[in-house]
């Protein structure tokens, strides 16, 4: 059950984070994952590696047409096939909306949303082809909470859930969904500077009493990529520890 053996995942944003968490699970389900980010990811893949995961680093920004289109196709020269794409790289630009200047507003809508119409856009035909694919992508729980400083952010995690409702419509007549997981309170580069206080008073709104991890989304990501969720489409799993409705 839930096994990815044979499959080929691209995961964007990959080398740290919900991203590495992603890469660890799937290689774990045997499946072989592209790891995509602008950061360095030699390290993330080498720990990977010394677990049994087949996995490798591809250097994309994904806000590149250029860099996203030989990235998949080195994929497809090495491998043939892409059987899950995860959309999870992201930024935010947090500020208030009274302050927030243009260049906050377009950078976060330029990685967030042109990011995800590039390579979604780059990865489609191939899995058309071959008649299956899984498309999930990254939303947030802020955006139907909101959160104040966030409306460049939760405008794109916002768009992203109507981008997948829209495309799964299109392309469910060839085997492919298309999903989003919105994660709530997740231990990340963020979470990790704030101050324990911060952290929880964060923790006393979650149900399950924790933060969460990067293998938790790992594992919800997971579901979503299997073939046994193939009648799942169109829907954002809430991923927050029971956050959500608040
Ligand atoms: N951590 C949370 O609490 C949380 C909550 C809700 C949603 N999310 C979403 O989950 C995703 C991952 O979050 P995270 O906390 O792990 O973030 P993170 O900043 O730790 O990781 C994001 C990764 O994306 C990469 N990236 C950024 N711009 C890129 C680009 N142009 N091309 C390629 N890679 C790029 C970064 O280098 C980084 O490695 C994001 O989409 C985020 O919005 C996170």
């Amino acid at each position: 059950m839930f096994r990815l053996d044979g499959q080929v995942a691209i995961v964007t944003g990959g080398a740290r984070g919900i991203g590495a968490g992603v890469c660890k699970v799937f290689c774990e389900a045997g499946a072989t994952v592209a790891l995509w980010d602008v950061l360095d990811g030699t390290e993330t893949v080498a720990e990977i590696t010394a677990n049994g995961g087949n996995i490798f680093y591809q250097k994309v920004d994904i806000t590149s047409r250029q860099s996203t289109e030989e990235a998949v196709n080195a994929v497809m020269e090495k491998h043939g096939r892409i059987d899950i794409l995860i959309n999870n790289a992201g930024i935010i630009r947090d500020r208030s909306f009274k302050k927030m200047n243009e260049d906050e507003w377009n950078t976060v809508i330029n990685v967030n949303l042109n990011g995800l119409y590039i390579v979604t856009k780059a990865v489609l035909p191939h899995m058309i082809a071959a008649n299956y694919g899984r498309i999930i992508s990254a939303s947030s729980i802020n955006a139907m909470a909101g959160a104040f400083g966030q409306t460049n952010y939760a405008a794109t995690k916002a768009a992203t859930q109507g981008f997948t409702r829209s495309l799964c419509k299109e392309v469910g007549r060839h085997g492919i969904t298309v999903n989003c997981v919105a994660p709530g309170f997740i231990k990340s580069v963020m979470t990790d500077s704030m101050p324990q206080e911060v952290v929880d008073a964060g923790i006393k709104t979650i149900p399950i009493g924790r933060i969460g991890t990067p293998e938790d989304m790992g594992y919800s990501y997971l579901f979503l990529a299997s073939k046994e969720a193939g009648f799942v489409s169109g829907i954002t799993l809430h991923a927050n520890g029971g956050s959500y409705p608040i």
